[in-house]
């Protein structure tokens, strides 16, 4: 468990499925200590536990992003746990999909709630603490959703592109603490957000897959290698930014008529 990050200690809310427990364990395979916060304590605490049983250091806390008390305690009891909090990275979200024209201001507040203010709380609450580490930095997570056309996600590409409005804003405001904050914004990722939605027929595996050159969903780890790298000191003149992790997605262009694009190698896993 020796690695770069060695002695230093993240908090990833939302760290107990998918891209926040895949970030989990990138980091803890980096040296990283990492404190798993969650709505879901159960969860939080059997990522926790996996990783103290194979050797990592971690440590659950409970706390829901819509609550700045439990963010609050949720971040003091991070930066106690070893002393220190080097990195936040707000990963909690869920998908809400429906038509903009009858989306309902419930809906609408609860998913600006939980993404575009969840964030917000989550690094407002690490503040102080960042302020005190050598090397701070804050990796949001927006989506490939806020840069095309996205329908039926009124409320999520609004939160997540706020996200990276604010990830622009704090990395000037905050530049001077030495605080760098920058955003990930996947494309598709095989995790239970994803597959849950094309188990229940709200998705289409094979549409989803047909998005990117590569003809696949990005698995967890790819992103989480991206949002580690953002957070270690290798990208220390790297703020402000939002890196696209989306296989070409939002890049693609048609080829010249006439050509035949060759089959696309499949990955070895
Ligand atoms: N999966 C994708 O294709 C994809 C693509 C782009 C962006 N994202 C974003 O990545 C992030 C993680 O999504 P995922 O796909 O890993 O989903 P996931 O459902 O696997 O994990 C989300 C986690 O957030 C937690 N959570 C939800 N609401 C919370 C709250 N109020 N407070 C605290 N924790 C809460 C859940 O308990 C869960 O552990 C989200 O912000 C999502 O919008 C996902």
């Amino acid at each position: 468990m020796v690695g770069v990050g060695e002695g230093r200690v993240a908090l990833v809310v939302g760290g107990a499925s998918g891209i926040g427990e895949a970030t989990v364990d990138e980091l803890v395979r980096r040296g990283w200590r990492v404190v798993v916060a969650d709505r879901d304590a159960e969860g939080a605490e059997r990522v926790a536990s996996r990783i103290t049983a194979s050797g990592g250091a971690a440590h659950a806390v409970t706390a829901d992003v819509t609550d700045t008390s439990s963010v609050v305690a949720a971040t003091r009891d991070a930066a106690e746990r070893w002393g220190r909090l080097d990195a936040v990275i707000p990963c909690a979200g869920v998908i809400d999909p429906s038509p903009s024209d009858t989306l309902e201001d419930a809906s609408l507040l609860r998913m600006l709630d939980i993404h575009l203010v969840g964030t917000i709380r989550c690094v407002r609450a690490a503040f102080p603490y960042l302020c005190e580490a050598a090397e701070p930095a804050i990796v949001a997570i927006s989506s490939v959703a806020a840069h095309i056309g996205t329908p039926h996600r009124l409320s999520y590409t609004a939160a997540k592109g706020g996200i990276e409005a604010v990830v622009r804003t704090l990395a000037v405001e905050w530049a001077p603490h030495g605080i760098r904050i920058n955003a990930v914004a996947p494309g598709w990722v095989k995790t239970p957000m994803i597959t849950q939605a094309i188990d229940e027929g709200r998705l289409d595996a094979g549409t989803l897959e047909a998005l990117s050159p590569f003809e696949r969903l990005a698995e967890p780890v790819e992103i989480a290698g991206a949002i580690a790298f953002l957070a270690s000191p290798a990208a220390s003149y790297v703020s402000g930014t939002t890196l696209l992790v989306d296989g070409a997605l939002t890049v693609r262009g048609p080829w010249p008529q006439g050509v035949v694009p060759p089959p696309v190698r499949r990955r070895e896993n």
